[in-house]
């Protein structure tokens, strides 16, 4: 592993590791309607064997352990010691014996091949920096016939809301320029057309991209603020100096604050799932 990819891996692995105590927990219903959805998509049967890289606190996991039942079985990967501590902690809860949660890499998942029925990736894929090697490597793992179902980037779908826009531009003006925020190769899996070649390169059939929105509610702008803090967005705001990110704070609220209907804001969140076959 390149130590520039290890780096960056790791650095993603402490933010979520950093935010896996409010992940999901804010009241915004986004990560939870999303992983049922994933689930739901890919038709899970009872027996079957799922993998769920990059899991996090299970907003996959936990609807796919009940789908396959106790004849079948679950297992998570995550980078973030907390997030598995955390979706263990939910799978002993739940009396779930036939899930667990491990370390692992999601862009290399260490499984024998031919080993699982459905793989299902929520919100993670984005984050490898080589997402067609994950893809190929995934297509191993499955069984044929198994499924691949995961949530990519939209680089090609317009945004249905001004929000992340006015976020961003409050934003700016509060950020170290010494540390620019890292460049992202271009995804490959960033569009529908992307999508379909590299699915079709590496020994998948069927591909089906699923557009859908959801409706993220927020009390307050200050509500909208707290749950930046609760995913990956938190890395942005994690590099704003200590003296700065209390006006960054009020900025970014004020601004929203225009946009906020009796204080309340709904941002439409785009979501693509994509859903495929091993041939
Ligand atoms: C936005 S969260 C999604 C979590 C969960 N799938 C969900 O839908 O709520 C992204 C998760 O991917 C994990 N992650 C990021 N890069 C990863 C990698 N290379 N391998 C495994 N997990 C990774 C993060 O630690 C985080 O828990």
């Amino acid at each position: 592993m390149a130590a520039e990819e290890s780096t960056g891996k790791s650095s993603i692995a402490a933010v979520f590791n950093r935010a896996a105590a409010v992940y999901d927990q804010v009241g915004v219903d986004f990560f939870g309607p999303a992983g049922l959805r994933l689930v739901e998509l890919a038709a899970l049967a009872p027996g079957e064997s799922v993998l769920d890289v990059g899991c996090g606190r299970g907003a996959s996991l936990v609807p796919a352990a009940a789908a396959v039942g106790a004849d079948g079985s679950v297992v998570g990967i995550d980078l973030a010691p907390a997030m598995i501590d955390k979706v263990n902690a939910k799978i002993a809860e739940g009396g779930l014996r036939h899930a667990r949660a491990e370390i692992g890499d999601a862009e290399s998942p260490n499984y024998s091949d031919d080993s699982f029925d459905a793989i299902i990736a929520g919100f993670v894929i984005f984050f490898l920096s080589d997402p067609v090697v994950a893809v190929a490597k995934y297509s191993r793992l499955l069984r044929p016939g198994g499924r691949l179902v995961m949530t990519v980037r939209l680089s090609d779908r317009r945004e249905d809301t001004e929000i992340p826009r006015i976020v961003n531009d409050a934003l700016l003006p509060y950020e170290n320029e010494a540390r620019p925020a890292p460049k992202r190769p271009r995804d490959p899996l960033g569009t529908r057309d992307g999508v379909e070649e590299v699915l079709a390169n590496n020994g998948f059939t069927g591909v089906r991209v699923v557009d859908e929105t959801y409706q993220a509610r927020f009390d307050d702008p200050a509500h909208y603020w707290r749950w930046m803090w609760s995913h990956g967005a938190r890395e942005r705001l994690e590099k704003i100096s200590a003296d700065r990110l209390g006006p960054a704070r009020e900025a970014v609220i004020s601004a929203l604050s225009k946009f906020a209907r009796d204080k309340q804001l709904i941002y439409p969140i785009p979501a693509r799932f994509v859903v495929a076959e091993r041939a």
